[in-house]
């Protein structure tokens, strides 16, 4: 680095000295260039205290600064300053008119931040700070302006031109060239600034609001998608009936546009009425996709719809503030989801997404608090944190007030900030004002990091006939916060006696949140008369890790009584791990390895019962995953868990083949495909069963596989049984079906990913080899972000036998990845870095091996901010 980068301080916040009242632009697209003219209308902003304050423009250092004037003049020499990406103008009047030409190179953008090209066509992306990529501008999210925009373009080549709002004017120029104005009336921080241009096609319909209004609904994409828009249409429609239903928010604007890009650093991206979506999360079409991405569609759709009220009506005041959208935002769309499919499963997936990844980040290098104080690159902190925590968060507080106050509060959250630029500060008090409840100690949530144990034990005095819990709430350190004050913690509990029936508690109910606020606290239980079973931690009402000294029984019968269906998961969850870790720590000292026979009886139960929901119960036969496993070790030894865990896949699959196969059979219909929650759940329990049989390897089941390849009708059956059969022994029978699904899928991109992931994922020997030499397959380009996760991140993050080889050679292969890509795509690479940040979860020889490449990075010249950020950051 040639100079350290600077660290930005949530406590250094001041308001804009400037306001945008408006902001025109024009943008002329050309192959070797685009030159951006912006007129904005400029006044001092009251609340500013320093009167002769100079106004802060931020420009990216590749800006060309063709032209810039104030009210029709050049600005004298001394009243500009150009520092880094800082424009800074001086001696300035009270009001005045901002005019300025950039000239920027959108066909060399691979940094996939600003206006760049994805296949042909022109796409922005600006959240977070991808705007001062484009043209120079106040780009800091309490600057909010109404924007009109124009975009002129070869008209062959781009027939379509869009942006934010709705189109007002349109006209032809010499040359071939057209052009588009669009106006956006509701104003905005340019991160929503969003523009397109390029051949698409597109498929249209309509909503009608609850107060009567028509709104055009209009998804874009390449025509060879057009076959695959229908899915997010119907979800779209779905989400905005929703919003209405359940929180009153209706749709603003008379158009509601989506359009598909291939190269896209995320998901998708929420401007106002023209959200860009990533295609793994907008294209569905029941022959190229699997159910989990058909849930993926609905859930993203969903998600950036919901953004137009948390998030886009109502704003963040900065970037620190980034949760107040995005926690808020995940909390609406999974419940969405909960409503739409199984809510209990949705659950499960949520809660097994935070305990892996989100617990691991609390407990590494970059943990940080779900409002972060400090940050050198803000694109950093889009994570599990800000996101999955954020909306656990939101949850608590649904929990704590109950639907109806929680609504009022939103409600009143809403209504208060509407059009405005907020803090989550504000977001809790609108809860506490509509509510009446206090939320002060709640707080803590927002500011402290790392994720509270809640240690619990229990007392049964026969006597009193009382039950007594006793909670103590602990908090590890993590960077820069030694020290964390007691949080408080809704705690959902149930008793139930020993025939399995649930008790009434103290409120006269079967289930009871618990409000846990001190650091350790006792409740009581009156009027039992027999020692209990509690079941804790109901519905995952508190992100946190609970230690209660179940015993294996209690766990079993749990699974079989408990009547909280997260609950029964998490039981066979907590036997899956009790078991694992006893057969992890013998396994370095090699003790021979045999399986709790009762494990197998309780998985026997489970697929002997009818009438369970599927997918619960293909849930409840999986066992904890590796990463899972990881994040409780201690010391992560890699082989030992993957070893213990393919160990017992077999135990189980030999001992309990009879009844896998049934349960295969009776789920492998003749049917036509719907995505519907009821078939997923079949489907997810028939490839389940099949994984299992053929775990026996028994050649019959490897065959089975092959059939269902053949016959399968739709990506996920084609898809499991390809996994299968490509990370079985037979590798001849592997290569020949990997061989056949590439000839047959070879132009659709999103089905390639899927190919390569499965050869990425791959944990038999050679994986390294066998990704370096996809790296230089056609199907791969190492420009396009969602090629790099299929091949590269999961080779790294779910091929971990691989990955953590003894020789180091899955680190150096990662870090050359990171250097390579740092300079191209900042925001992948430093994403794509995560696995190596966790090196002080190994073992000393990994250790070594791990924070070598980390040092390789680090002495690299010119490292990207957001590389820096990390690899500094975890050689701490
Ligand atoms: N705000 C978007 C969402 O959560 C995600 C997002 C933020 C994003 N920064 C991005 C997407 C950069 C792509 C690139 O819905
Ligand atoms: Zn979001």
């Amino acid at each position: 680095m040639s100079q350290e980068p600077k660290v930005i301080y949530l406590k250094d916040y001041t308001v804009p000295s400037f306001l945008i009242e408006s902001t025109e632009l024009r943008f002329e697209l050309f192959e070797e260039e685009t030159i951006v003219h912006a007129e904005l209308k400029v006044k001092r902003n009251p609340a500013c205290e320093k009167s002769a304050a100079s106004l802060e423009l931020f420009g990216h250092e590749e800006l060309e600064l063709i032209e810039l004037t104030i009210d029709g003049a050049a600005l004298d020499e001394k009243s500009v300053q150009r520092e880094g990406e800082l424009l800074i103008l001086s001696s300035l009047p009270e009001t005045f008119v901002l005019k300025s030409s950039t000239r920027i190179h959108p066909e060399t953008n691979t940094a996939l931040e600003g206006l760049y090209k994805s296949d042909g066509m022109f796409c922005t992306q600006c959240e977070a700070e991808g705007f001062r990529r484009i043209t120079f501008f106040p780009d800091r999210p309490d600057v909010m302006s109404v924007f009109r925009t124009t975009v002129e373009a070869d008209k062959k080549r781009y027939p379509v031109l869009l942006s934010n709002g709705n189109p007002v004017k349109t006209g032809e120029n010499a040359e071939g060239r057209h052009w588009v104005t669009w106006e956006d009336p509701f104003p905005k921080p340019a991160y929503l600034f969003a523009l397109v241009a390029g051949d698409l096609k597109c498929i249209e319909d309509s909503f009608t609001t609850m107060s009567g209004r028509e709104v055009k609904l209009v998804i874009y994409a390449e025509e060879k998608d057009l076959d695959k828009l229908d899915y997010a249409m119907l979800s779209l429609q779905k989400s905005m009936k929703w919003d209405e239903e359940v929180y009153g928010r209706e749709y603003d604007l008379d158009i509601y546009m989506i359009v598909a890009v291939d190269f896209f650093n995320m998901g998708a991206m929420e401007n106002k009425g023209l959200n860009i979506f990533n295609t793994s999360c907008v294209l569905a079409n029941p022959k190229t996709t699997t159910d989990a991405s058909f849930q993926r569609v609905e859930g993203v759709v969903a998600h950036e719809y919901f953004h137009n009220w948390s998030g886009n009506r109502v704003t963040c005041r900065d970037w620190f503030q980034l949760s107040l959208k995005e926690g808020f935002t995940v909390f609406r769309d999974a419940e969405f989801s909960a409503d739409m499919n199984s809510r209990t499963v949705k659950r499960v997936e949520d809660v097994s997404l935070l305990r892996t990844a989100q617990f691991a980040e609390d407990a590494g290098p970059m943990a940080h608090p779900i409002r972060p104080d400090s940050f050198i690159e803000i694109s950093n902190f889009y994570t599990m944190t800000v996101y999955e925590k954020g909306a656990e968060v939101v949850r608590m507080i649904h929990t704590l007030l109950g639907p109806e106050l929680f609504r009022k509060g939103s409600d009143l959250y809403f209504e208060r900030h509407d059009g405005q630029a907020v803090t989550t500060e504000d977001f809790v008090q609108a809860m506490e004002d509509a509510s009446g409840k206090d939320l002060g100690q709640f707080r803590a949530w927002y500011h402290q990091a790392g994720t509270p144990e809640l240690h619990i034990t229990d007392e049964f005095d026969g006597q009193k006939e009382e039950y007594r819990l006793t909670v103590r709430q602990t908090c590890p350190a993590t960077p820069g916060q030694d020290k964390k004050t007691p949080f408080q913690i809704p705690l959902s509990v149930g008793l139930l006696d020993q025939e399995g029936n649930e008790l009434r508690l103290t409120n006269g109910e079967y289930s009871e949140v618990l409000e846990v606020t001190e650091a350790e606290q006792t409740f009581v239980f009156k009027g039992i008369n027999a020692k209990p079973v509690p079941s804790l931690l109901r519905g995952f009402s508190a992100p946190v890790k609970l230690h209660y000294a179940y015993q294996r029984d209690e766990l079993m019968f749990l699974m079989a009584n408990d009547t909280d269906g997260f609950s029964r998961w998490d039981a066979a969850q907590k036997l899956g791990v009790d078991i694992m870790q006893e057969l992890i720590g013998g396994y370095s000292v090699d003790r021979p390895m045999a399986l709790d026979s009762r494990l197998i009886a309780a998985y026997r139960a489970v697929l002997e019962a009818d009438g369970l929901d599927k997918a619960m119960v293909s849930k409840v036969l999986t066992l904890p995953s590796q990463a899972y496993l990881s994040e409780l070790s201690e010391v992560i030894d890699v082989d030992a868990i993957h070893n213990v865990r393919e160990f017992i896949r077999k135990k189980l699959a030999f001992e309990l083949e009879p009844l896998f196969l049934k349960r295969y059979q009776e789920n492998n219909l003749e049917v036509d495909y719907s995505p519907d929650a009821d078939s997923i759940a079949r489907r997810s329990l028939k490839n389940l069963c099949l994984s299992y049989l053929v775990a026996t390897q028994k050649t019959e089941y490897l065959q089975l596989a092959k059939e269902q390849y053949a016959q399968s009708d739709n990506m996920t059956d084609m898809q499991s049984a390809l996994a299968l059969v490509a990370h079985s022994d037979d590798k001849v029978a592997g290569a020949e079906l990997l061989d056949d699904f590439y000839a047959q899928w070879k132009d659709e991109s999103l089905v390639v990913n899927l190919w390569l992931s499965i050869q990425a994922a791959d944990p038999s020997e050679g994986a390294l080899a066998r990704v370096e030499s996809l790296m230089h397959h056609p199907a791969f380009d190492a420009k396009n972000p969602n090629k790099l996760r299929s091949l590269i991140s999961v080779f790294c993050a779910q091929n971990p036998v691989n990955f953590h080889a003894k020789d180091g050679s899955g680190y150096q292969f990662l870090a050359d990845r990171i250097i390579e890509l740092n300079a191209q795509n900042p925001q992948i690479a430093s994403r794509m870095l995560t696995p190596l940040t966790r090196w002080k979860k190994y073992a000393a020889d990994r250790q070594v091996l791990m924070r070598a490449q980390l040092e390789r990075i680090h002495q690299c010249d010119d490292l990207s901010k957001d590389v820096f950020e990390v690899v500094s950051k975890s050689l701490v």
